[in-house]
């Protein structure tokens, strides 16, 4: 690929590269070797001097290649929720709309198995196309409880190509009771659907992409013993963790009451053995320095998830405090308390909320436009140890082409790159994306 290219490098530098030439092996879906040049004619001359065996792709002058995005948090069975239900908060909005919905997902009194498949690789298959039409090439899942349903979603991502980590969610304890599983149930259907995942991802043509995750939805609707169980299922099949956490004072307020001899939320999760190199945490709205440490010393990692802290009421995390305090942080969707699933919106929230934390306190600086990039592709891809997020040798070709010829908008004759980006970053959608790229493989 020949051309403009914007790679993430760290939070607080973006390289901008205008004569670019990367190079991907068709075989293993990676980088080889990432180059730039002083001058179009510099490149030009590179190009002469290739052998014959390379496929070449030139952009054209309005085209860019980025990471794709990754969406460190979603939940697969609450898609069809999108933009409902959004006048309540947290708790309440569980209970009265997104329970009910996940459970529709089991198979219905009328239905054979293969009608209730079909219905919900209907709904899966279009969500993963949605998802990777805007961008989202890596995309952290949580199901449902029902084992098939979720088996479905393993299937539709292994068909349409997507990098993911998928996780079954648990929940053993205050629940609804036509939506709950024994402790038992919980622990022995995440071993099934971890070995599921691992052999469905062992069968692709380049294995990897498809991961589980241990998911105990959170601490109040897990119980000690399940997370501990769910902890050890973890760490003996060295798969990632997700939960949520500290998403709501409701919810921290409940948590208190359900373990008095913790301190503080983090502390409950430490105590059963949640937190660890592998694992990212939604949310983690409020936050105190102690809580911040333990997660920074277990490795733990964070999904900001701007967009559902807004529509649920729920508060603005303090992704710089997060950040200097050494943990690794992405982006969520986390759909459908998030009600759009596009990364380039959550980019555009997060920016959006590190302001209203600046209007409190002038000291807090507001995200910049290449810090809130930097999240959506190599911040994530950190943050899950996975070989993606940026154009370097060895990584995935993990990428999106992105086409500033349907930009609505009118350019400047020398606009930069680095312009560009901010364009996309604040008006970008589905137009903008021309292909999307997993594995060194074209998608859409
Ligand atoms: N906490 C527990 N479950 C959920 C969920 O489905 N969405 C959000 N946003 N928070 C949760
Ligand atoms: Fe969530």
């Amino acid at each position: 690929y020949v051309g403009a290219f914007i790679n993430p490098k760290s939070f607080s530098k973006v390289d901008f590269i205008n004569h670019g030439m990367v190079s991907v092996d068709d075989q293993t879906g990676r980088i080889n070797s990432v180059q730039q040049f002083e001058s179009a004619e510099a490149l030009q001359t590179a190009i002469t001097t290739l052998s014959t065996d390379h496929k070449l792709v030139k952009l054209s002058p309005e085209q860019f290649l980025t990471p794709g995005f990754i969406d460190m948090h979603t939940h697969a069975p609450q898609y069809r929720n999108l933009g409902l239900g959004l006048d309540y908060t947290l708790l309440e909005w569980l209970q009265k709309v997104t329970f009910p919905e996940e459970r529709s997902y089991a198979r219905q009194p009328h239905e054979s198995p293969s009608e209730h498949n079909a219905r919900v690789a209907h709904i899966y298959g279009h969500m993963v196309r949605h998802y990777l039409r805007y961008g989202t090439t890596t995309c952290c899942y949580f199901g449902g409880l029902h084992a098939e349903a979720n088996r479905v979603l393993v299937q539709q991502v292994v068909q349409l190509g997507q990098r993911a980590l998928i996780g079954k969610t648990c929940m053993d304890c205050n629940s609804p009771s036509d939506y709950v599983e024994s402790t038992a149930d919980s622990v022995q259907a995440t071993r099934e659907f971890v070995e599921y995942v691992k052999k469905c991802d062992a069968s692709l043509e380049i294995p990897g992409r498809v991961l589980p995750v241990v998911t105990p939805r959170f601490a109040l609707t897990c119980s000690r013993d399940s997370m501990e169980k769910l902890a050890e299922i973890a760490i003996s099949t060295d798969v990632h963790i997700q939960t949520h956490m500290s998403e709501n004072l409701d919810e921290i307020q409940f948590s208190k009451e359900l373990f008095p001899e913790c301190h503080n939320y983090a502390s409950i999760y430490s105590s059963v053995g949640l937190l660890t190199r592998k694992t990212f945490l939604a949310h983690c709205v409020h936050l105190n320095e102690a809580q911040r440490a333990l997660l920074s010393n277990s490795g733990t990692a964070v999904s900001h998830c701007p967009t559902s802290n807004f529509a649920l009421n729920s508060g603005v995390a303090d992704l710089r405090a997060l950040a200097a305090a050494g943990i690794p942080v992405g982006l969520g969707s986390d759909v459908s308390g998030g009600y759009g699933l596009s990364i380039l919106d959550a980019m555009r929230q997060a920016i959006i909320a590190s302001k209203t934390l600046h209007f409190s306190d002038q000291k807090s600086k507001p995200l910049t436009v290449s810090e809130a990039f930097f999240l959506a592709t190599r911040g994530g891809a950190e943050a899950l140890s996975i070989d993606v997020g940026s154009f370097e040798e060895g990584n995935f070709f993990d990428a999106l082409l992105v086409d500033m010829t349907n930009c609505p908008s009118i350019r400047h004759q020398h606009e930069t790159l680095e312009q560009s980006l901010h364009r996309f970053v604040f008006l970008g959608d589905d137009r903008w994306i021309r292909t999307v790229f997993v594995n060194g493989t074209a998608l859409l």
